[in-house]
């Protein structure tokens, strides 16, 4: 019994050395992943551009960036208003624009396009905006930092999330989906600026 006791309590000791090793050796065969968080996806310059240049949309944006301004927009010929474009961009773009007179890098311009409710009013035959149907984003990029990706180009990452699936982004080449209908902008950095009284000093 008594020389019986300390064998037991050595293999006891054994069995934890054993364990210990074996823990380590787990260990170093299975380094930790690679940190994949989303945090860690992130670039530098934009918090809704990732390290490859995918664009997410800002969710936060009606809580924390300024109102622009409001194109209202009746989409087909001779029909009423059927369209609220209206536009937001971060207070630290807006003023660097009002102190510049140009968008800032990571400049962040969100334009949520609603429909449009309308009936008369006490101040006349009134619209206003209801649901969202999509968002347009622009993120400016002054140092052309995604040269092979097609969402990128003309000093901007452009990019379009539907109201039914908000978390993905469906434009796929912006030269092919935004380009042409925003030279018309070309001279004010491809941006609709006339209906934004507020990048005026
Ligand atoms: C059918 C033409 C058309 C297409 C296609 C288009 N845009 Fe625009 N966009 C406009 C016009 C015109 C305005 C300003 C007036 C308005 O909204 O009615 C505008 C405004 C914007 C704004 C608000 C800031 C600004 O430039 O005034 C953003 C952001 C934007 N567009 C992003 C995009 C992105 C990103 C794409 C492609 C995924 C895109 N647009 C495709 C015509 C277009």
């Amino acid at each position: 019994m008594l020389i019986n006791i300390p064998r037991w309590q050595n293999i006891g000791g054994l069995l934890v050395a054993v364990l210990f090793a074996a823990m380590i050796a787990l260990g170093l065969s299975h380094p930790s992943p690679a940190d994949d968080s989303p945090a860690s996806k992130i670039s530098g310059f934009s918090p809704y551009v990732t390290k490859d240049g995918a664009i997410t949309r800002p969710t936060d944006y009606r809580e924390t960036f300024l109102h622009l301004g409001t194109y209202a927009v009746a989409t087909k010929p001779d029909k009423p208003l059927d369209e609220m474009h209206v536009v937001y961009a971060r207070p630290e773009d807006v003023r660097a624009y009002r102190r510049d007179g140009k968008f800032p890098d990571g400049a962040t311009l969100v334009k949520e396009v609603t429909r449009v409710g309308s009936d008369k009013l006490t101040t006349g035959q009134s619209h206003w905006a209801t649901d969202i149907k999509l968002w347009f984003v622009m993120i400016k990029d002054a140092k052309g930092r995604f040269p092979g990706n097609d969402l990128w180009g003309d000093g901007w990452g452009w990019a379009l999330f539907m109201g039914k699936e908000p978390a993905r982004n469906v434009a796929t080449d912006y030269s092919t989906d935004c380009r042409t209908c925003h030279v018309p902008a070309k001279k004010d950095d491809w941006v609709y600026i006339r209906g934004y009284p507020v990048l005026k000093n």
